[in-house]
């Protein structure tokens, strides 16, 4: 079949195989544009209209070889920790966006865009909230920091992680134990989700989670659950993030019939956090054929550029080695792309 090339096709393929392929010797489609000509990574995932992204420290954007290596191969970015509550409400309402703005001020001048990381998360939450036991405060203390962090970065992010990993691990599919769930009940999720709209009615909104890429685990069936209730009630959810932190046997085989599951609720899902123990190849290859096997599924983030960059090192789970150079299973998601 012949599809009209969008202005990426054109620009990978160039003029002489653009005639060939109209005058019906050659059948491109803009889906293979990108394992073509691309020679990085955000510009492969552009060429299927997909975004490839990694997880920044502000503290590493000062390392010339990471530099290079971000601006070269990537075209979105998550600050790992700088938009985090600890950091930016570390005491109530004394703000600090001056990390988070380091990474949003370079990713502005190197054309990236931004997913925000996170807004409620039991985790890097500081002392003085997860001691609040009234809900009436509780209510408030969250929902100014949501509005005061979403009216900070308006128009600046692409989709944030509104809650994170707010499923319990324990087979129960229900939420887990936390400040938010035990004082102001399982209503906080639609309560975070609704003042982020208020907040930036443009940005994605997205809940993100890890060990929800397994369809049968009872965890998926609680996050679908809720996206499935989000949808139908018009709580606006836009996104899905599937953390997709893998042990060396990569993805789970149904991965993409979560993902296509949850792209027919209506939302877009994207992979966020990705790493793979040792980093084999093949199982770095099957995951962006996951994704890219569902239409909704908009990108991949990585967890880090070199493995000596992962929360995870010793288990070298990237694309890049220590030296910065790229591992086999960066050529496997080149190709895969
Ligand atoms: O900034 C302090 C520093 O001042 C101190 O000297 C040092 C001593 O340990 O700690 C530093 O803070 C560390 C922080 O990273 C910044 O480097 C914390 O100890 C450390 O726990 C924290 O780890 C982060 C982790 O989230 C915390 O939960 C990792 O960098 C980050 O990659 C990881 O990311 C999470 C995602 O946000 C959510 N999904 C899981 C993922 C992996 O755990």
């Amino acid at each position: 079949m012949f599809r009209p090339f969008n202005g990426w096709t054109r620009q990978l393929l160039g003029p002489a195989a653009i005639m060939l392929a109209m005058a019906g010797t050659v059948t491109f489609t803009s889906a293979t544009a990108g394992a073509v000509n691309a020679t990085t990574l955000g510009a492969a995932a552009a060429g299927v209209g997909r975004y490839f992204g990694t997880a920044v420290p502000a503290g590493k954007l000062g390392d010339a070889q990471y530099a290079g290596i971000l601006d070269r191969e990537f075209t979105m970015i998550t600050p790992e920790n700088e938009m985090k509550w600890d950091t930016t409400e570390p005491s109530r309402n004394h703000f600090n966006f001056g990390p988070a703005d380091q990474i949003v001020s370079h990713a502005n001048a190197h054309n990236q865009r931004m997913r925000g990381h996170t807004l409620v998360w039991h985790s890097q939450l500081p002392g003085w909230v997860s001691g609040i036991n009234d809900a009436n405060t509780l209510r408030s203390v969250m929902d100014n920091h949501i509005t005061t962090e979403v009216t900070h970065y308006r128009g600046k992010i692409y989709a944030w992680d509104v809650v994170n990993e707010a499923f319990a691990d324990d087979g129960s599919g229900q939420l887990r134990s936390s400040v938010f769930r035990n004082v102001l009940g399982t209503g906080f999720v639609e309560e975070a989700f609704r003042t982020a709209h208020a907040a930036d009615p443009a940005a994605k909104l997205c809940y993100n989670d890890y060990s929800i890429e397994d369809w049968n685990s009872a965890k998926t069936q609680g996050v679908y659950k809720l996206v499935r209730d989000f949808k139908s009630r018009g709580v606006p959810i836009d996104c899905v993030g599937f953390q997709s932190h893998f042990g060396n046997g990569g993805p789970p085989s149904n991965f993409r019939t979560t993902l296509s599951n949850f792209a027919a609720l209506g939302v877009d899902v994207q992979l966020t956090e990705l790493d793979i123990a040792s980093a084999p190849p093949t199982a770095y290859a099957n995951t962006v054929k996951d994704c890219m096997s569902v239409s909704r599924c908009a990108g991949i983030t990585v967890w880090g550029i070199r493995d000596s960059d992962s929360w995870r090192s010793g288990e070298s789970p990237l694309l890049f080695d220590r030296n910065g150079n790229k591992k086999p299973a960066y050529n496997a998601v080149l190709t895969a792309l």
